[in-house]
């Protein structure tokens, strides 16, 4: 997508207003500018296009109902025509307004060709639109992984998008691909990759300075969740390319992060399979010794999303990093808690817990804290294992998920996990349906006010 963002040229005034400042606006207006507004019914907020006296489009007003949301200009951008408009707004919304322009924007167009010429948006200085373009960057690219099939989405497909990511930032990339994971003891990884003409993979990407402190992001790569040989219905198939949405999180964070240069020593590291049925496809009861050496019983194909984690997680810990976190699109059960559209998560770190619940609310991204209640850790138990991959009772399915993969991370590093749909069901103000990011920009503020500050 070309930039829709820039800065340094002059277009169509677009004023934003809340109500106080449209009133204060509206009484030094020229009568033909009222008599426009009260004779095309306007009713004090959204948009009105003003016309000069020969009818050609002279200024835009927009008035938002709130002052706070980051999604204040996500219909606009699909209301006005093709041009340039010039932003002028409160210097505390010109992020926001940037932002959701570029978003509401956002169309899947591999397949089909989108013709439709989009309205630029210019803003006061290039540092605005070039931070604003960096957040629709990620976010846009969160949701092409997220949106594209399968069939071109596949674990060889997030290598070569993590690849890619690591040229252009200067980063370096390891890739332990098929039967190598079975060497370089990754066994759970490859158990629930290996029924896949894809080969599993296990895709390892650091960047930044070696002496910086060390976050470790970990996402979930299910390139597609058939459910394994616990077969899925085709209801709850429909949406599984979605089920690398993890994955998707933590490389569009990540790009965030070398894109605004944060004195991090960043690793990503991404499980990717596809969860796939053949004659060799992992089966129901089954048990293996996983990396960490706690030996799990497959009580459930389906619950899949852990048993790549768990191997990722348990290697995450070898270099000891300051700040763990993971994204996962891990459990129904987290829908049914919270809905689709806020992500809940899990941390055994207070302080962190709290620095992502208040930098979700300061960027219009909220996240949602989940307890790690130990005593259900009991319900994911195996007689003839040390754990089970499912728990006996569907009831409280994301913190028995949580649970298990809790038990994969050491006890003295700082982890959190984010249980996340990836997807928008219903669309929303800058928001299509399809692949959508949630939590990253609020994890992005807290990472930047604690490594940046
Ligand atoms: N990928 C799914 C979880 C999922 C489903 C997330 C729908 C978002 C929307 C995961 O692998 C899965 O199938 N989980 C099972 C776990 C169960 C078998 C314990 C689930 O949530 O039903
Ligand atoms: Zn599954
Ligand atoms: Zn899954």
């Amino acid at each position: 997508m070309s930039k829709l963002i820039i800065s340094g040229a002059s277009g169509i005034p677009l004023l934003i207003f809340n109500n106080d400042s449209y009133n204060t606006w509206r009484e030094q207006q020229a009568p033909r500018v009222i008599n426009w507004l009260d004779n095309t019914k306007y009713s004090g907020t959204g948009a009105s296009l003003i016309p000069n006296a020969k009818g050609e489009l002279e200024q835009v007003i927009f008035v938002s109902k709130t002052d706070d949301s980051y999604w204040l200009c996500g219909d606009l951008v699909n209301q006005l025509p093709a041009g340039q408009y010039e932003l002028h707004a409160p210097d505390a919304q010109i992020h926001a307004a940037a932002f959701s322009w570029g978003l509401g924007a956002y169309k899947f167009d591999r397949y089909k060709q989108n013709t439709k010429q989009l309205p630029v948006l210019i803003v006061p200085t290039q540092a605005q639109a070039d931070e604003a373009n960096k957040f629709i960057r990620a976010v846009s690219l969160v949701r092409d992984l997220v949106n594209t099939p399968a069939a071109d989405m596949m674990p060889q497909h997030l290598g070569d998008t993590m690849t890619e990511m690591a040229n252009e930032f200067g980063a370096e990339i390891k890739q332990i691909v098929g039967d190598e994971l079975l060497e370089q003891n990754y066994p759970t990884i490859h158990m629930v990759g290996r029924a896949s003409d894809n080969q599993p993979r296990l895709i390892d990407l650091t960047w930044g300075d070696e002496s910086a402190p060390k976050l470790t992001l970990v996402g979930k790569g299910v390139c597609f969740d058939s459910g394994g040989l616990d077969l899925k219905p085709g209801s709850g198939m429909r949406l599984m390319k979605k089920d690398m949405g993890g994955a998707a999180h933590v490389i569009g964070l990540a790009q965030l992060i070398m894109a605004h240069n944060l004195p991090v020593r960043l690793r990503v590291l991404v499980p990717a399979v596809e969860n796939a049925v053949s004659a060799n496809a992992f089966r129901p009861g089954d048990i293996i010794t996983t990396r960490k050496g706690i030996t799990v019983e497959i009580d459930n194909t389906d619950a899949e999303g852990r048993l790549v984690l768990c191997d990722a997680l348990a290697e995450a810990n070898n270099d000891k990093p300051e700040l763990m976190i993971d994204f996962a699109t891990l459990t129904g059960a987290m829908r049914i808690a919270l809905g689709t559209e806020l992500p809940g998560f899990f941390s055994n770190d207070e302080a962190v817990a709290a620095g992502f619940t208040a930098s979700g609310l300061k960027v219009d991204d909220p996240v949602w804290r989940m307890p790690l209640h130990k005593p259900y850790l009991d319900l994911t138990g195996s007689d003839i294992a040390d754990l089970a991959n499912c728990a006996k009772t569907p009831f409280g399915g994301a913190i028995t998920a949580a649970l298990y993969l809790e038990e994969f991370v050491d006890k003295d590093i700082s982890w959190s996990h984010f249980d996340v749909m990836a997807y928008n069901v219903r669309k929303l103000p800058g928001r299509p349906v399809g692949g959508e990011a949630f939590g990253i920009r609020a994890v992005f503020d807290y990472l930047q006010n604690r490594f940046q500050a």
